[in-house]
């Protein structure tokens, strides 16, 4: 899809659609309430819509939708109004999934481009989104709706939709905020794309040689520096906690490093973790079957990282980011760890790993204890750490752990921005009881009760250095059943974060 922005004319623009909105009118007058581009064009089509009002046909119901051909005074071809709802409760969520109506009804029809007129009306007045955030929003909304996984099936469709391009149609001339927020959103989405797909990828075609080979596409078409660590580099530096889940598997693990130098040469950098088990059968303690062709997923943290990277690098993000991807499978195999095994870390500390499957925080131990030598402002790891989360906090927000406050506060503000939400949970040192052992300085799990922060909790022994964040995002990085499929979080708030700290510079 192409996206555009500028200035139009409602009534004189040219396009096979222009979309509009429609909010409900007032139980009371029954008369529609209609944002100011529908309010001209209703006038220039001579009360039209007014009156598909009048005769009940226009109710502004939420994501209704009603397309209209040869609207005479009007210069499209066609008008397609899309219900809002209320004004009053038009926050972000309705906005949101008001584009998200609009792009779906758009995909029936005929026209190769449309001109989206609703982030040009404002939201609800118990909100204060700016013109920038409403248009990032709809670069996100529509983007989402027309993303497509392609490749994998033998009888490719054609392309299910005619529409190739999008116009977002302001009032006035875009402003450089305005402008600026346009264009991230734009690169953010094609991060997105990329962190989808590779989400998407069977285990089989995405393996840890994959993603690097992918790390090494992106650095080369964006000049980006990478390095590839293998195993005997593994070995060398001591990433016993790695070493041991990789151990398993006849796939090479690999240790992605991307350096992307946007920012002055000794500003220190924004490190970004992402956990990249490429499948996660839970090793020797095997996970149940049901389902399992999730754990396909258990990457999407690496994969966030890439997007996240590639997206900053397409928008020549004034700030220094190092992308660090450690990646491997977790199988069960006569090679593999076995409960009860005991792994040194690259930091030196001991740990007896008492459960196979909780082998994301042992490859994320040793990238942190790596990632010292970056010198890092800020470290954040991202990871489909925990069942425990999704029990928690469902599929809506990640969890979010620092040991540092101004960098939790800092992440829960590019969250909301980006509307890729996130919830707080506490490090609490109550909580590191449960990682006690008899026989190491850890163990690798605790009990049952609050999996996510003890989880959270082993990350933290290792990051006593650094001003660190970490995402649990097994409950939003995917939906399951019909619309399985990777969701592309948390790219938009990794986004965010980094580009409030080239702002802010
Ligand atoms: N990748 C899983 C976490 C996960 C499970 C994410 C289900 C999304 C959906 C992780 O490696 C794992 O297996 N965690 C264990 C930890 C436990 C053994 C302490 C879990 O959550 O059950
Ligand atoms: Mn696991
Ligand atoms: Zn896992």
């Amino acid at each position: 899809m192409k996206f555009s922005i500028r200035n139009v004319i409602p009534e004189r623009v040219k396009t096979g659609c222009l979309v509009l909105g429609v909010f409900r009118g007032s139980a009371k007058s029954g008369l529609p309430d209609f944002p100011e581009a529908t309010r001209r064009v209703d006038q220039a089509a001579a009360g039209r819509l007014r009156k598909l009002a009048t005769a009940g046909d226009l109710s502004g119901r939420k994501s209704s939708t009603l397309v209209l051909h040869g609207v005479t005074g009007v210069s499209a071809t066609r008008v397609l109004l899309v219900g809002l709802g209320a004004r009053a409760e038009f926050t972000e969520n309705a906005y949101r999934e008001s584009l998200r109506a609009a792009a779906a009804a758009t995909k029936d029809l005929g026209a190769t481009d449309a001109v989206v007129c609703i982030p040009d009306g404002e939201l609800a007045e118990s909100t204060s989104r700016k013109l920038a955030w409403r248009v990032r929003h709809a670069v996100f909304m529509l983007g989402d709706a027309f993303y497509r996984f392609e490749g994998l099936k033998s009888r490719n469709a054609a392309h299910p939709w005619k529409l190739q391009e999008l116009t977002i149609g302001l009032s006035s001339r875009p402003d450089s905020a305005t402008q600026k927020a346009f264009d991230a959103a734009v690169a953010t989405l094609g991060g997105v794309s990329l962190a989808r797909t590779l989400g998407n990828l069977p285990a089989n075609v995405c393996t840890p040689t994959y993603l690097a080979d992918e790390a090494r596409k992106l650095a080369r078409q964006f000049k980006i520096g990478i390095e590839v660590l293998e195993r005997r580099d593994m070995e060398k530096l001591g990433m016993g906690a790695l070493l041991a889940v990789t151990r398993g598997t006849a796939e090479p693990p690999k240790l992605i490093v991307l350096k992307y130098q946007g920012g002055s040469k000794d500003a220190r950098p924004v490190v970004l973790i992402g956990k990249g088990i490429t499948f996660d059968t839970g090793g020797i303690s095997l996970k149940p079957s049901a389902e399992m062709d999730e754990m396909k997923f258990d990457m999407s943290g690496a994969a966030s990282v890439l997007g996240a990277v590639r997206a900053l690098a397409a928008m020549k993000a004034t700030v220094n980011v190092i992308g660090l991807i450690p990646a491997c499978e977790n199988m069960p195999s006569g090679t593999a760890i076995k409960p009860g095994d005991i792994v040194k870390s690259m930091s030196g500390q001991t740990v007896e790993i008492l459960n196979t499957d909780a082998e994301g925080r042992l490859i994320l131990c040793d990238a942190l204890t790596y990632c010292e030598r970056f010198n890092p402002d800020i470290v954040v790891d991202v990871a489909t750490l925990t069942g425990a989360c999704v029990i928690a906090l469902g599929h809506v927000a990640s969890g979010l752990f620092s040991n540092h406050q101004p960098l939790a506060n800092e992440i829960m503000g590019a969250a909301d921005e980006a509307w890729d939400r996130v919830w707080q949970l506490p490090l609490w040192e109550d909580y590191q009881d449960g990682l006690r052992s008899n026989f190491a300085d850890m163990a690798n799990v605790g009990g049952r009760p609050a999996g996510s922060i003890t989880a959270a909790c082993y990350l933290a022994r290792f990051t006593r250095k650094l001003r660190w964040a970490h995402l649990d995002i097994a409950g939003t990085a995917w939906k399951s059943g019909r619309e399985k499929g990777s969701t592309g979080r948390p790219v938009p708030l990794l986004v965010q974060l980094a580009l409030a700290r080239a702002d802010r510079r």
